[in-house]
């Protein structure tokens, strides 16, 4: 099947919904039992989600979209991707469809590697508590592994072990911190679970070998052991748009990248770009898309100023963009196996492995951000973002159907995007066309 799926699927954004469904079922040879899955219409079953929370009271829905356009590694990914925002979807495919000209996104990943933290207080002298600590390293590793044994045959478990002390925050009088590490390989899972577990179950060792009170044992999400980094090289020549030469594309984005380095007012924005992407395909393929935020800023801090997890340069006739940051993503464990749309997001995607999916993300997260990064250094997002924009705005004063897009249109040659205005271009309308685009007639 994968010589069949391109991510390239000329005007698929023109097809009517049930069109693009039928396309990737072509594709994907989806049966319509799976569609339904697909379009979510039949979501996730109340009584799956009371088991998944407490107070469950039912389910939440989002619009899915399909990223386009992507190639990494010389592989073509379909996106799926889940938001509110509406030009996140388009802006991915925009993108990728530029760099794919340019050859496409390279990418690697690291290994699964967690960290389990361990903290311990009251243990006498920091040097010889540590030494202590790092003595019995193969002792700790051993009782981490014991509670893993599976993965352990697999390959993975418990690797390695650090102990850090930090200075006490109250000053000099305070007891340092000492916190111990344990690098866990936790494969295709994210590792929650498994880190959290074996960080509890190796704190009475630690607490015996110290004399030490243990308190927290829980994984960091600052997981920068497991790193995802995703490139691309763009000829300046396919940068032109907007009537403007591809040099000066060019230069607006590398002066956005500069702008972020700098500052962390900016770099904020400018990884809230990067996140639009990351997110929206992390919601899809079942994600804990809190941990990744919470990687990423953590990451983004890392050399004590809040700095732009991707980079943007000219070099030799090409813009060339890069991005880097932990990526704790699972193909097994939370919702991945019990939520069908989930399931069918991750059939679209066809990643192989933790590690493939972390490089589609990085790549997702550049493309996102070279989409905004093009516009702002250049035109503007307002122009795009008002079109999209229109349209909820019309779905909001009441239109349906085609009108959606009509009465987005007329908001923006009015060049007032607002829903008193929709209403009024609605009740504009003559009776019988005013209830066709409204629905109620
Ligand atoms: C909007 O959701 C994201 C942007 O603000 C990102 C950026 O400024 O780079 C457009």
């Amino acid at each position: 099947m994968s010589d069949t799926v391109t991510s390239r699927i000329s005007g698929f954004h023109k097809l009517p919904l049930q069109e693009r469904l039928k396309e990737l079922a072509r594709m994907f040879h989806f049966t319509p039992a799976e569609l339904v899955q697909l379009q979510g219409s039949d979501g996730l079953e109340p009584a799956l989600a009371n088991q998944m929370i407490e107070n469950a009271i039912g389910t939440f829905s989002l619009p899915l979209g399909v990223g386009l356009n992507l190639q990494v590694n010389d592989r073509d990914y379909i996106v799926p991707m889940v938001v509110e925002e509406p030009s996140v979807v388009a802006a991915v495919s925009v993108a990728s469809k530029i760099v794919r000209e340019a050859g496409g996104f390279t990418a690697e990943a690291d290994e699964s590697m967690m960290i389990g933290q361990i903290q311990v207080t009251r243990y006498g002298d920091p040097t010889e508590a540590s030494q202590k600590i790092l003595d019995a390293r193969e002792d700790i590793l051993a009782l981490a592994n014991s509670f893993h044994p599976q993965m352990v045959r697999r390959g993975g478990g418990a690797k390695d072990l650090e102990v850090r002390v930090l200075p006490p925050p109250e000053g000099p009088r305070g007891e340092p911190l000492l916190i111990v590490h344990l690098i866990i390989d936790t494969q295709e899972a994210m590792g929650a679970n498994m880190v959290n577990t074996a960080a509890e179950g190796v704190a009475p060792l630690i607490e015996q070998l110290t004399g030490g009170k243990v308190y927290l044992r829980i994984l960091s999400n600052l997981a920068d052991r497991r790193l995802a980094r995703a490139m691309c090289r763009i000829p300046l020549a396919l940068l032109e748009d907007f009537g403007m030469p591809g040099e000066v594309i060019a230069e607006g984005i590398a002066q956005a990248s500069r702008f972020a380095q700098a500052d962390p007012y900016r770099a904020a924005t400018h990884n809230k770009g990067v996140m639009n992407g990351i997110d929206s395909v992390a919601i899809a393929t079942g994600q804990d898309w809190r941990a990744i935020e919470a990687g990423a800023h953590a990451f983004a801090c890392r050399d004590g100023q809040y700095r732009p997890l991707s980079s943007w340069f000219l070099e030799e006739g090409h813009l060339v963009g890069r991005i880097e940051l932990p990526l704790a993503l699972g193909t097994v464990g939370g919702p991945i196996k019990i939520h069908a749309g989930v399931q069918m997001a991750l059939r679209l995607l066809r990643t192989q492995s933790a590690r493939e999916l972390a490089m589609v993300f990085a790549a997702v997260g550049l493309a996102q951000n070279f989409a905004a990064l093009r516009a702002l250094g250049s035109v503007g997002i307002q122009k795009g973002h008002m079109a999209m924009h229109a349209r909820s705005v019309a779905v909001t004063a009441g239109a349906r159907g085609i009108w959606v897009e009509k009465v987005a249109n007329l908001l923006v040659l009015a060049g007032h995007v607002k829903v008193e205005k929709a209403r009024e271009i609605l009740a504009s309308l003559p009776a019988e066309e005013a209830a066709a685009a409204t629905g109620t007639g």
